[in-house]
Parts: structure tokens; C-alpha cells; sequence
């Protein structure tokens, strides 16, 4: 059982990176140690309590505060949370990390031409064929992260081993 309180993994990236993919390997992990824990990640938020927002600066923000009171709402619940979310704005992410004491900022670096080739949810196809605009990391600004806890270069290392890293993270800081 957890005493401290409960912490913040914030995974952020260009789509494709590997965010969703290390959020659930470290969610199985937590599971497995009886450490409570939970998901937020970005498709999820836009499928529920976002599905009315579009992508306007306006709704943007909105549903970063949102995203921002589903954490603190998990945080309350005694629930670890893992925000899996591409946030290309630095601020965003200097909110979240004000928010939140206990917070790690993980950035999933991977050049956009790998992703590209991954494109795990045909995104980057359809920025090709032009049916999606707008697109993080293509036509709009991914701000890297300057001073996050973990950069993980998921273009030359699998995901256990990215995981092993974030592992290696949390211990450190004494969260696990
Ligand atoms: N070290 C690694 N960490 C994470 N994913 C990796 C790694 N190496 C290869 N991959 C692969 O990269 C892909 C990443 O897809 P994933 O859906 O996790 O990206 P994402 O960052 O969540 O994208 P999106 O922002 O569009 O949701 C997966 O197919 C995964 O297997
Ligand atoms: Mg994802």
C-alpha cells in the first residue's frame, strides 16, 4: 500500500512516439505491485469528456484544463496517474508540473521521420494525402521539453527498455 502521496507521470511526444504504448506497460507494471494507478491519455479524453471540443486554441486550453481536473480528481481518489498526451506547448506542461508536487515529465523523443514510417494510426498517411491538417509536429510547433526528468529516445531502444528507465525514474525520486 502507497502512504506518500500520489504522483504524476506525464509522458509527452510527437504522435507515434510511443506515449500510449509505455503508458500501459507502466500501468501493468504498477498493477502488478498493487500500486494504484490510472490512464489519462489523450484519444480517451477527446472520446469522452472532451468529445465536444474541437481543435481551436480555445478548445485546446479547455481541454488541457480539463485533462488537468481529471488528474486532480484521480490525485484525490489516492490513484497515480499516467497522462499520456502528445502537449506540444511548454506551458501546458509548466502548468501541469506547478499543479502537481509530485510530478515526472517524460519526454518520448523520436525523430518525426520514424514515426512517420510507424504511424500506428495512419495519421501521418492521411497529412500526406492532405485529409488531415493541422497536424502536431508537421504544420504546428512541438515544443521539446528543455529540463524534463527522463528523455527517452524511443527510435533506438523497445519498450521494455524505455520502461526499465522510467522504472529506474520513480525509484529514484522514492515514488515506487
Ligand atoms: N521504445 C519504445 N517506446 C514506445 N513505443 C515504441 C518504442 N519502440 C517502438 N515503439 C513503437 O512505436 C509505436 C508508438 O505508438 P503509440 O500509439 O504508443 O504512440 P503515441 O505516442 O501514443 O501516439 P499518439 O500521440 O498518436 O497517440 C508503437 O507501435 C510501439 O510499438
Ligand atoms: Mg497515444
Amino acid at each position: 500500500m502507497q502512504k506518500d502521496p500520489p504522483f504524476v507521470v506525464w509522458l509527452t511526444g510527437l504522435s507515434g512516439s510511443g506515449k500510449t504504448t509505455l503508458a500501459k506497460k507502466l500501468y501493468t507494471f504498477l498493477q502488478r505491485k498493487r500500486i494504484p494507478s490510472v490512464i489519462v491519455d489523450g484519444d480517451e479524453v477527446r472520446k469522452t469528456i472532451s468529445q465536444d471540443l474541437g481543435f481551436s486554441k480555445r478548445d485546446i486550453g479547455k481541454n488541457h484544463r480539463r485533462v488537468r481536473s481529471l488528474v486532480t480528481s484521480h490525485l484525490t481518489k489516492g490513484k497515480n496517474v499516467i497522462v499520456s498526451i502528445i502537449s506540444p506547448s511548454a506551458r501546458v506542461r509548466a502548468t501541469a508540473r506547478k499543479k502537481f508536487p509530485r510530478f515526472v515529465e517524460i519526454f518520448c523523443d523520436c525523430p518525426v521521420s520514424v514515426c512517420m514510417r510507424r504511424d500506428p494510426k495512419g495519421h501521418y498517411r492521411n497529412v500526406k494525402n492532405g485529409t488531415m491538417k493541422n497536424f502536431i509536429g508537421i504544420h504546428s510547433i512541438y515544443e521539446k521539453p528543455k529540463n524534463p526528468e527522463l528523455i527517452l529516445h524511443t527510435n533506438r531502444e523497445n519498450p521494455m527498455q524505455s520502461l526499465k528507465k522510467i522504472k529506474e525514474i520513480l525509484k529514484k525520486r522514492c515514488y515506487i
